[in-house]
């Protein structure tokens, strides 16, 4: 039942006294007053509609990534004056070679969300969200969701039902493969197909995605404090020098942070593990002199052992328990039993009242065969495979944490 209207509105302006405005955004004091006020505002939403509006509304969110969708392909983002101003249907038609009807249907969508704004009849002007597109990561990444994850979640009541609701699938058996059409999971399809692998790689370079900014936000991991407090002698040389080999790192965009954030470990070894063709493709968009790359599974022995870090940052959610059992047994055998430490950032899902983004993004990597797992799963993965939980930094910006885990 949704809550009665009035204390949702005395919540969301006593919220407002803990932020100001901020170049036209909403600066707050914490995350957590932030988070207080869109779950309020959300639960106005619900309360104000009939439960008939809100499932229906729910119902159509098809379209409305559609519009999405469309709006990224079809060259209008493009098109749209840079400084603000507005630009008619008639010329935007022109401009991307659309019919003109057509075009008005789908702006028509997007300044419904938002996605554009709409400053008089039939003319249009960019706005904070369709200016958040015009990064070329973001595309890619908002492009991966829709043509590859989402449609392996549409499919995934098919699949499940299929299966008589008693598993999920797994890496090789999951619902991409029916909204792709394909027999190959994901990884081997990114090999296959260029264009999704180059989308992936460039996508994973977003930051949209959460967390990015490893070790810069509120209760995320400090990799300079703890790393050089870690080390006695500091970042070291030669062979003691300090080395973070971040597994599965795409094309070094979180090394990239790190070293960005954290000036104290510049002199450190940065090793870029992935994939051949993600090397590869990493190599060919460029990678700063300092970055280490060398082609790896996760499934084989790792060429660089002892390192002080392992660093796994949203990649075990890709993965079910089984698989995870050979990634960690193949860390485990990497490590220095003193001085190296497996770093996992990942989604930690609330045991209980999980944020709709944790529960949702999971119901993503069910799609491909994995899965966000909670504090207890976690520490459960760990623990039969010869971890221990040493600490976990949890980001209050939402869902995601950064687990400290050393060998048993
Ligand atoms: C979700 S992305 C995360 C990328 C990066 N760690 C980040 O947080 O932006 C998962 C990464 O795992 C890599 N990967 C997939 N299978 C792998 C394997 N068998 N061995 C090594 N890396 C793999 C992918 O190429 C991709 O770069």
């Amino acid at each position: 039942m949704s809550e009665p209207i009035h204390p949702l509105v005395e919540r969301i302006n006593a919220a407002t006294q803990h932020c100001t405005s901020v170049n036209g955004s909403l600066c707050f004091e914490s995350d957590t007053a932030r988070r207080g006020v869109i779950n309020a505002a959300e639960q106005l939403l619900i309360a104000a509609r009939s439960p008939e509006e809100t499932l229906f509304a729910i119902a159509q969110q098809p379209a409305q990534n559609a519009a999405l969708r469309c709006l990224m392909t079809l060259g209008v983002l493009d098109a749209l004056p840079l400084n603000g101003d507005s630009r008619s249907l008639d010329d935007l038609a022109h401009a991307v070679g659309a019919e003109k009807t057509l075009l008005g249907r789908i702006l028509r969508a997007c300044t419904s969300t938002s996605l554009l704004s709409e400053t008089s009849e039939l003319r249009y002007a960019h706005n904070a969200l369709s200016r958040t597109l015009l990064v070329p990561a973001n595309r890619a990444l908002l492009t991966l969701m829709y043509d590859y994850i989402g449609r392996g979640v549409l499919a995934l009541p098919e699949f499940l039902q299929a299966r008589k609701w008693k598993d999920s699938g797994s890496y090789a058996d999951c619902s991409f493969m029916i909204g792709s059409h394909t027999d190959l999971p994901i990884w081997e399809y990114c090999e296959k197909d260029i264009v999704c692998g180059k989308t992936f790689d460039l996508g994973m370079q977003s930051e949209m995605v959460p967390a990015l900014s490893a070790g810069k936000r509120g209760g995320q991991f400090p990799f300079g404090k703890e790393l050089t407090a870690a080390s006695a002698l500091g970042i070291g040389d030669g062979e003691d020098t300090l080395t973070i080999v971040d597994l599965g790192g795409g094309r070094g965009q979180v090394l990239q942070e790190i070293r960005k954030n954290h000036p104290e470990l510049s002199a450190a070894r940065f090793v870029l593990m992935d994939l051949g063709p993600v090397i590869e493709s990493a190599q060919a968009v460029g990678l700063p002199p300092w970055i280490e790359p060398v082609v790896g599974s996760f499934f084989e022995p790792f060429p660089i052992q002892g390192a002080h870090v392992y660093y796994l940052r949203r990649c075990l959610h890709n993965w079910d328990d089984a698989a995870c059992k050979t990634i960690l047994f193949n860390v485990a055998n990497a490590m220095d039993a003193t001085r190296s430490r497996l770093l996992i950032t990942d989604m930690v899902v609330d045991n209980e009242g999980a944020a709709r983004g944790t529960a949702w993004e999971d119901l993503g990597m069910m799609a491909i065969g994995g899965i966000e797992r909670t504090e207890r799963q976690w520490r459960a993965l760990l623990g039969e495979n010869g971890f221990r939980v040493h600490k976990i930094w949890h980001d209050d910006s939402g869902g995601h944490a950064t687990i400290d885990a050393r060998l048993k």
